[in-house]
């Protein structure tokens, strides 16, 4: 098993260039199944998660190139399966966007149980009710969702929870069905409207996302064209607390400053100062941090997805700060191995309670999930001697060269394979 090894402590300093979204590009590939013709998706990261949705989409017979270092172009139109096993489907999560796009295509879909970080239950029934909604009929057996329709027709769909996942696949099942379709309660994301716009590029007709309904009239065809993805708000993120955590200077490039306010508001609240440029943001924490409180929600709320990273940051101010997650269950595994790493920090149920100013010490430690990963990655950064960051293919999933680009900012980082 691969290692992420790091010598600390370090000062972060210089520039960072930030790629394209992950879980805009773990909607969009999905979403080229609707398309007749070739898709040219540009700024695409090299993550694992890309890889295997890509390995997924290859099996079931779609034509996949990578003709540039960040480009690829799929075309989709000679699949006929319209099946995702579980060896693909349980790597990870959004392996569920499957179901939306192929129903939405073929009116049939069976994907298996989706896979992916592990943070407490994760229900799709938001999705299934799109689904059912929109006309078909859903089941779930043997591990197996099976979705069938005899014709999708448009509907007014009411989410009960703001879900990232159920909104984007009630887009993609509605792109294609007949009439207009209204979603109401839907998710926010950049990434939510990053989809939309690849699927109106290639001739959808959908509006009103990054609002709370999303109306979508039903075309019958949708044809290839050539888009590039947003930069990754969560990447940007980790950078951004990576910068704080170690007192660093850091100027982060490619990213769209607005996704990034719900991060600056709480970073400069903590004493961070935050610079904006056109498509860069300049994060200098040389001065000392206040602690602060943080409660996640959905965007434009503070995200989930930065909640572990923000933890290390917490962990340089002095005094208690308190970490309120409202998303998922299960989300403060990692507290514990920051613990072994002389973090104080108490879990109890969805609080975690932060004391700030005790010097991290490095220790083995492992990657519990995606972005758990990234913050043992900065407490290794923050940690005075060694630190042995194990089970890295959570890290993988999402950031990429995630050891190149901390040593091109001054870290004593390196990746050793066994
Ligand atoms: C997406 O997951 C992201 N994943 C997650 O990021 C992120 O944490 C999450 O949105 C919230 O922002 C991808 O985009 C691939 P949800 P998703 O549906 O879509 C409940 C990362 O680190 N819910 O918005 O699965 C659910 O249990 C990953 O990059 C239902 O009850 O999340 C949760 O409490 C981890 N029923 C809440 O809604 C449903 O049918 C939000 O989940 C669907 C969701």
């Amino acid at each position: 098993m691969d290692k992420i090894i790091i010598n600390g402590p370090c000062r972060l300093e210089g520039e960072v260039e930030i790629a394209g979204a992950k879980n805009a590009i773990v909607a969009i590939l999905p979403a080229a199944m609707l398309v007749d013709g070739v898709c040219r998706i540009e700024n695409v990261p090299k993550i694992s998660d890309v890889e295997n949705i890509c390995n997924i989409l290859s099996a079931m017979g779609a034509a996949v190139r990578r003709v540039e270092e960040k480009t690829l172009e799929v075309d989709c139109s000679s699949v006929r399966c319209s099946e995702v096993p579980y060896e693909f489907a349980r790597k990870f999560r959004a392996s569920y966007y499957f179901l939306g796009a192929l129903l939405g295509r073929f009116h049939t879909a069976t994907v298996a149980m989706p896979g992916g970080c592990h943070l407490g239950a994760r229900p799709i029934d938001q999705h299934v009710k799109a689904f059912e909604q929109l006309g078909a009929t859903v089941e779930i057996k043997h591990g197996n969702v099976h979705c069938r329709a005899d014709r999708l027709t448009a509907s007014g769909i009411y989410l009960d929870m703001v879900s990232v996942g159920a909104t984007i696949n009630a887009m993609l099942a509605a792109v294609k069905a007949e009439g207009l379709t209204v979603i109401e309660n839907v998710a926010k994301e950049p990434h939510i409207v990053d989809v939309a716009n690849f699927l109106n590029s290639m001739g959808a007709n959908i509006r009103g996302a990054g609002t709370d309904v999303i109306k979508i009239q039903g075309v019958s065809r949708l044809q290839g064209g050539s888009y590039a993805v947003i930069p990754d708000q969560i990447e940007a993120g980790t950078y951004m607390a990576a910068a704080a955590a170690t007192g660093g200077r850091v100027l982060i490039k490619n990213i769209i400053p607005k996704h990034l306010e719900c991060i600056s508001a709480k970073l400069e609240e903590m004493g961070v100062s935050i610079t904006e440029y056109d498509d860069s943001i300049l994060v200098d924490a040389t001065a000392p941090l206040k602690k602060t409180n943080v409660k996640t929600m959905p965007y434009p709320g503070f995200p989930t997805d930065m909640q572990p990273q923000m933890c290390t940051v917490m962990l340089r101010a002095e005094g208690i700060s308190k970490i309120n997650e409202s998303i998922w269950d299960s989300r403060f595994k990692y507290t514990e191995e920051l613990t072994r790493m002389n973090a104080v920090i108490s879990v109890a149920g969805k609080v975690a309670t932060v004391e700030g100013g005790h010097q991290l010490l490095g220790a083995p430690v492992r990657a519990c999930d995606l972005r758990a990963g990234a913050a043992m990655v900065i407490a290794g950064l923050m940690a005075q001697g060694t630190t042995v960051i194990e089970e890295i293919d959570h890290i993988r999933r999402g950031y990429e060269q995630i050891v190149e680009k901390f040593a091109a900012l001054g870290a004593d980082i390196r990746l050793v394979s066994d």
